[in-house]
């Protein structure tokens, strides 16, 4: 039986599937049963800028006011008992989950301006995460701020972030960049060891009727899947970071075509959400089935297999697949 252990970010995982960030982490019983049925680490749901940055303001206030009454005030009242207060119910998820299980526990920050905020990354590396994984996630609204300076001020996030641990730190990135694989690299130069892609968009839709913004959450489908195929299938020759497949994997061949395109974990929400934790079973016994028929011995061994290291020329391979795919629509 083909053997799925899989090192990413430097940890050893008994197996690529991975429990993406969602509402699952808020319940140590369903993580026990994801793990129970062989997931190989649990992302955590994500802190937020603006929630640190907020209880931050409100730390300030709070001393603030202290100070005004006891010139003492700031050395009876150190920070960190402050922070405390508010981090405390992530920290203590954090904890239970470390408790319940037995894999790699990654902490999730979600946010895009540098600030005071990234030195939570301190925090959770002291709770006991195993690695950081921090979402990008942000729709450009200005249009004075160009792309290339979005870019740089991200990269200022990762490398504060970067710079205050010394856990593993992978960015989940969106898809919309002029050039991924420059992004990316310039995220390896940054300090990051890996990177998921992508961040599902969400997309709200319009309610006729109503007159309003329809903000249901659609969870995803297979269909999300072919946009991370490609990116991982360039990325994958390019950088020696950790590779994360995140959207639209639900079932076992989705993984492995994930894997075959040079992904060395493969991170699932949607399907667990709808078909529940054990479905980590059914993923894991399909991609081991379809590992042994092609006669691959392992996971490590079928990953890279589809990327792109063999083309001589990728930016003409694409212009000839495109051309191609707009012929082939019978
Ligand atoms: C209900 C829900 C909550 C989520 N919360 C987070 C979050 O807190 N942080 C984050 O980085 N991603 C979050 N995600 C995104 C997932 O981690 C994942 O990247 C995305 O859903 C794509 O994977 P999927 O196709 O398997 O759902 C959430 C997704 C869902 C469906």
């Amino acid at each position: 039986m083909a053997d799925l252990t899989t090192s990413w970010l430097g940890l050893t995982l008994r197996s690529p599937i991975v429990v993406a960030a969602s509402p699952l982490s808020r319940d140590p019983e369903a993580i026990a049963a994801a793990v129970a049925s062989g997931a190989g680490a649990v992302v955590m749901h994500s802190l937020f800028e603006e929630q640190l940055a907020h209880e931050q303001m409100a730390a300030h206030r709070f001393l603030d006011a202290r100070t005004d009454l006891d010139a003492e005030a700031r050395s009876f009242l150190p920070a960190s008992e402050v922070f405390a207060i508010d981090a405390g119910p992530y920290l203590a998820e954090l904890d239970r989950l470390r408790r319940r299980v037995d894999v790699p526990i990654l902490a999730s920050l979600n946010g895009t301006t540098p600030g005071g905020w990234t030195s939570y990354a301190k925090r959770l590396e002291s709770a006991g995460a195993d690695a950081l994984e921090l979402n990008l996630y942000e729709v450009a609204t200005s249009p004075d701020e160009t792309g290339a300076a979005v870019e740089e001020r991200q990269l200022d996030v990762v490398r504060s972030v970067v710079g205050c641990v010394r856990l593993p730190v992978t960015v989940k990135l969106s898809p919309f960049y002029a050039s991924v694989p420059s992004f990316v690299r310039r995220l390896e130069q940054a300090g990051a060891r890996g990177v998921a892609v992508f961040n599902r968009f969400y997309q709200p839709d319009i309610a006729l009727d109503e007159l309003d913004v329809d903000r249901r959450l659609v969870l995803s489908t297979p269909a999300e899947l072919p946009l991370r195929l490609h990116a991982l299938a360039l990325l994958s020759p390019t950088v020696s970071l950790s590779l994360s497949c995140a959207g639209g994997v639900h079932s076992g061949l989705d993984a492995a075509k994930a894997i075959l395109c040079g992904a060395h974990a493969v991170q699932l929400a949607s399907a667990l959400l709808l078909h529940g934790p054990g479905h980590v079973g059914v993923v894991l016994a399909e991609l081991t089935r379809w590992l042994d028929e092609k006669g691959y011995r392992s996971s490590a061994e079928a990953r890279g297999v589809l990327d792109l290291s063999s083309a001589p020329d990728p930016h003409a391979w694409e212009r000839l697949n495109y051309a191609r795919m707009l012929d082939g629509w019978r």
